[in-house]
């Protein structure tokens, strides 16, 4: 089984409506790219965002958990949906933009498959096309490591998450559901998930092999550092 395949039938009644991740890419894409038909999502999950992106555009989704695609194909049927790895995909189409969004880059546990990654965005990627990502910061995962337990009641059924930073670079999130059936009956899942810690100077310097950086921020609006909640970034693909 993959990653999120027990979290999938719970990871929306948790997170909710991403109505403000929404609202950001589609005000990247006005800014940088207002001429896109194209989207691909790399770990597009339950589709939440393609489904929210609106049907001006054709899109994309690719994802490794078999079960969050299930859950993306109900929720965004005229999306394109595929299972695969985004270390090493490969589509014969090129896309105006690319996106890879609520950390799930951090997702890929060893940084030189970022570079990959990058690589293969590019390779994806219509001249001028751009890419936008965000990440969970350093500062954020131990931040993150030294918090009490996340305790959320949702549709009747509770999670509670630990995230464990002991191990940096890579933090480790215990996730554990306990579906509500009735009286004191329950069914209890359970998932680890690993995210990997990457300092923003790597990033950059990484992602300046293949793009150029036309913005980055905070969540409050600011240049990020290892010490922001969540660095969000929109770059270009060079010339090749
Ligand atoms: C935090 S979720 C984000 C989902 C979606 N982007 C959103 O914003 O709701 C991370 C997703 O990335 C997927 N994922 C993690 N590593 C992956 C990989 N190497 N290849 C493809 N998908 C991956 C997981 O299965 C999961 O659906």
């Amino acid at each position: 089984m993959a990653q999120y395949d027990s979290f999938a039938r719970f990871y929306d009644g948790v997170n909710g409506e991403p109505e403000d991740r929404i609202a950001q890419i589609l005000a990247d894409i006005e800014e940088f790219r207002p001429d896109a038909h194209s989207v691909l999502e790399l770990g597009c999950g339950t589709g939440a965002i393609l489904a929210g992106l609106g049907s001006g555009f054709s899109l994309t989704g690719i994802d490794i958990s078999s079960a969050m695609l299930d859950v993306a194909r109900r929720r965004c049927p005229s999306a394109r949906l595929l299972e695969g790895d985004i270390t090493s995909f490969s589509l014969a189409q090129s896309f105006d933009v690319v996106i890879c969004v609520y950390d799930t880059l951090n997702h890929v546990t060893d940084v030189a498959l970022w570079r990959t990654v990058f690589a293969n965005v590019a390779a994806h990627l219509a001249a001028g096309g751009i890419f936008i990502f965000d990440l969970n910061t350093l500062g954020r995962l131990r931040d993150l490591g030294d918090m009490a337990p996340w305790v959320y009641d949702f549709d009747g059924n509770t999670l509670i998450m630990d995230v464990d930073f002991t191990e940096e670079p890579l933090s480790r999130w215990h996730i554990r559901v306990f579906e509500h059936h009735s009286g004191d009956v329950f069914t209890r899942h359970e998932e680890t998930i690993l995210e990997l810690g990457v300092a923003l100077d790597t990033v950059r310097e990484e992602l300046a092999r293949e793009f150029t950086l036309v913005a980055q921020s905070d969540t409050q609006g600011a240049t990020p550092t290892d010490f922001s909640t969540r660095a969000l970034f929109v770059a270009r693909r060079n010339p090749f």
